[in-house]
C-alpha cells in the first residue's frame, strides 16, 4: 500500500478508518485468473532473487491456492506469527489513516485487482501488489516491528510537518529495498517483488546505483514514482534497518530541513558502492523510450 498526501475523499461504503469488507465471494473467475497469472510468474522468478524471509513468508501464508487470497484465512496465520492483520481498503488512503493502521499492526490492502491488460504496470496499488508484495515480509518478526515503528514514526512526522523525508525512507526500504546476503543481493522491497520487470532490473541491470543504506542519505534522496529506480539502497540485515530507525528522528528532521537533496543518480565519496550504475536506462528516457 502506498499513501497519498493529496486530499482524498472517503468513498461511499468505507468505514471511518477507510476499511471495507474484502467481499471475497464477489471476485470473478477472471479476477482470480489475473492473480494466478501474476503469482506463477513471480513464484518462478523469485527464488535466488527475493530474500529468504520473503520466500518463507510466501510459503507459510500459502498465497497460491486458487486465486486471490481470502484475508480472513491469511489473517489466522499472520496473527499467529507476528500479530499483524490485513484489512481491505478501496485504494490509496490518506497518510494519517495509513499510519494509524500500521501503528496498530494492520496492513491496509487494496481490495481490487488490476485488469488482465495491466499486468505489468498500474498507478494505484492493487491486491496483488499489497498482498503478494507486502504481506510475506510481515511474517518476519523484525520486519513486522519495523513496519509498526514506521507507522508510529509517520504519525509523529505528520504532526511535525516532516513527512516529506520520512516518505523517502519508506520508499527506499519497504518498497524498493535490497538486502545483502552471503549469496549476493536479495530483494525485500514490495514494489520490486510484485513487479516482474523490476525484479530483474533491480538486481541485474547495469543502469541503477546500488548503494549501502544510510538513514540520512536515503532521506535526502528523491525517488521515481513512474519508472524503475535510479538508486537502490542495500541493508546489511533487517535488524540493522530496525536498529537504524530506533533513535528519535527529531534532531534529524531539524537537520534535514536545512540540508539539500542529493541528486537521484549521485554516488557520493561516503557511499558504500555495490554497483556504480551507468544510468543508461534513465538517460535513454526510461519507460517512455521503451
Ligand atoms: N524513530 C522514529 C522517530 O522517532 C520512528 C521511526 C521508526 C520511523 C522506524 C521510521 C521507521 O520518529
Ligand atoms: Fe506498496
Amino acid at each position: 500500500m502506498a499513501h497519498d498526501s493529496t486530499t482524498l475523499s472517503r468513498p461511499p461504503g468505507a468505514r471511518d478508518d477507510w476499511t471495507i469488507d474484502q467481499d471475497w465471494n464477489a471476485y470473478t473467475q477472471a479476477e482470480h485468473d489475473v492473480w494466478i497469472t501474476l503469482y506463477e510468474r513471480q513464484r518462478a522468478l523469485l527464488p535466488g532473487r527475493a530474500c529468504d524471509p520473503f520466500l518463507k513468508g510466501l510459503d507459510s501464508l500459502d498465497l497460491h491456492r486458487a486465486g486471490i487470497p481470502d484475508f480472513n484465512r491469511i489473517n489466522e496465520e499472520l496473527k499467529r506469527l507476528t500479530g499483524w492483520t490485513v484489512v481491505a481498503v478501496p485504494g490509496l488512503v490518506p497518510d494519517e489513516v495509513f499510519f494509524e493502521h500500521l501503528a496498530n499492526r494492520r496492513f491496509p490492502a487494496g481490495q481490487f485487482i488490476r485488469r488482465a491488460d495491466q499486468l505489468d504496470y498500474l498507478q494505484e496499488p492493487d491486491v496483488f501488489h499489497d498482498v503478494f508484495g507486502h504481506v510475506p515480509m510481515l511474517t518476519d518478526p523484525t520486519f513486522a516491528d519495523y513496519m509498526q515503528a514506521y507507522g508510529q514514526g509517520g504519525l509523529r512526522a505528520l504532526g511535525l510537518g516532516q513527512l516529506h523525508n520520512l516518505a523517502r525512507l519508506y520508499w527506499y526500504t519497504v518498497e524498493f529495498g535490497l538486502l545483502e546476503t552471503p549469496e549476493g543481493l536479495r530483494i525485500y522491497g514490495a514494489g520490486i517483488v510484485s513487479s516482474h520487470a523490476e525484479s530483474i532490473f533491480a538486481l541485474d541491470d547495469p543502469s541503477p546505483n546500488r548503494l549501502g543504506f544510510d538513514l540520512e542519505r536515503t532521506m535526502r534522496t528523491p525517488y521515481r514514482i513512474d519508472d524503475f529506480q535510479q538508486a537502490y539502497f542495500v541493508i546489511p540485515s533487517l535488524q540493522a534497518l530496525l536498529d537504524a530507525t530506533l533513535a528519535d528522528f527529531g534532531a534529524l528532521y531539524v537537520y534535514l530541513a536545512g540540508a539539500k537533496d542529493i541528486p537521484i543518480d549521485a554516488v557520493l565519496p561516503s557511499d558504500k558502492v555495490f554497483t556504480r550504475g551507468t544510468q543508461a536506462y534513465a538517460r535513454r528516457g526510461g519507460r517512455t523510450a521503451a
